[in-house]
């Protein structure tokens, strides 16, 4: 048994309860990879900003689970290196599985874990949730639990309603789990692709998409059934034109990606939605950066000539979230 806190990370119990009441949200930047790690620990010392770094069952598939919480200890030494005395970072499981998947995350240093059982019927869904928050609350690790369904790709997100996050079931749901935090469903979706055009309006000028909005009235509801509980917004990517343009302008291949507005995010983010999770948008300026070097300079082989500016791509792109969506900067 590792505990996080002997790793230097930390819970989100404090963090959000300041965020819901200091009107901003946290970001939460998924990784798979040390330029993503350290991309976003250059970006939270920078700002001075809490993070959380979250593993999902493919990063763990893909990097291995024990380089990954090595890294997660490695990113708090480092944000201590680059000047940051008292860094606030938690390691969170993203979209844990089932309850053996979180207990042997919790048992070997991850502060934070999400048991999404949104797909169970709600009293199985209760039934996890609770079994998961017993064991990590006797290790002093924080819960995400998750209340309807995000709309997939294929999914009529304006018309199917019931997938939206029930505001009724809030309250029962919270208190029967004792979840620390709830991820909700108001329209957004995981990917690139979070509408489909007919979903979507076009600008007569530009040609580009323009996406319908959140259903800000679900979360006001839950909201007015859980005063001041800490809120979770999963896919929150925005799909920056600009890199989705690289992207298509050196060889790729991504017509009508289309994401959430920041506009809509920065509201978010004022409200009780004290934790966004952004995955796709830094998988975007990634690849653009990357295409980008590899059409400018053909002859370049060595991976670090070209993960250098896809590194700085991210820590930008970090950056601009946490200080003009998020608002989370200065807040150490
Ligand atoms: O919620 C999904 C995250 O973007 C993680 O995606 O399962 O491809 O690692 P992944
Ligand atoms: P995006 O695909 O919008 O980045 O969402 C990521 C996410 O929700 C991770 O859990
Ligand atoms: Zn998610």
């Amino acid at each position: 048994m590792v505990s996080y806190k002997k790793l230097g990370l930390v819970n989100t119990k404090k963090m959000f309860a300041k965020a819901v009441k200091g009107g901003y949200a946290i970001p939460a930047f998924n990784f798979n990879t040390m330029e993503q790690m350290q991309a976003i620990i250059q970006a939270a010392v920078e700002t001075k900003s809490p993070v959380i770094m979250q593993v999902s069952k493919g990063a763990r598939k893909y990097a291995n689970p024990t380089i990954l919480r090595y890294m997660a200890e490695g990113a708090v030494q480092y944000a201590k290196e680059l000047g940051c005395k008292k860094p606030q970072i938690v390691l969170h499981l993203d979209h844990g599985d089932s309850y053996e998947t979180c207990k042997s995350c919790i048992d070997s240093g991850f502060s934070s874990v999400m048991i999404d059982g949104s797909s169970l019927p709600f009293k199985d869904n209760i039934k996890l949730t609770k079994k998961v928050v017993n064991y990590a609350h006797k290790h002093d690790v924080t819960v995400e639990a998750e209340l309807g369904v995000l709309a997939g790709v294929e999914d009529e997100v304006q018309a199917e309603e019931s997938h939206y996050t029930k505001p009724e079931e809030v309250i029962e749901f919270a208190t029967k789990t004792g979840c620390d935090s709830l991820a909700i469903s108001i329209g957004t979706s995981h990917g690139a692709y979070k509408f489909k055009p007919e979903q979507c309006t076009r600008d007569k000028k530009t040609g580009k998409l323009i996406p319908p909005p959140l259903a800000f009235d679900v979360l006001k509801a839950v909201e007015k059934k859980l005063p001041g509980f800490p809120i979770v917004l999963h896919g929150s990517s925005s799909v920056p034109q600009e890199h989705v343009d690289t992207i298509n302008k050196f060889g790729g291949k991504l017509p009508d990606a289309v994401g959430i507005p920041e506009e809509q995010l920065r509201k978010a983010a004022k409200s009780a939605v004290c934790k966004i999770n952004i995955d796709s948008d830094s998988r975007l300026a990634m690849t653009a950066a990357i295409r980008k070097h590899f059409a400018e300079h053909p002859e370049h082989f060595d991976p670090r000539q070209y993960l250098t500016p896809a590194r700085d791509a991210m820590k930008e792109l970090y950056i601009h979230k946490i200080v003009k969506v998020l608002g989370s900067n200065n807040k150490l």
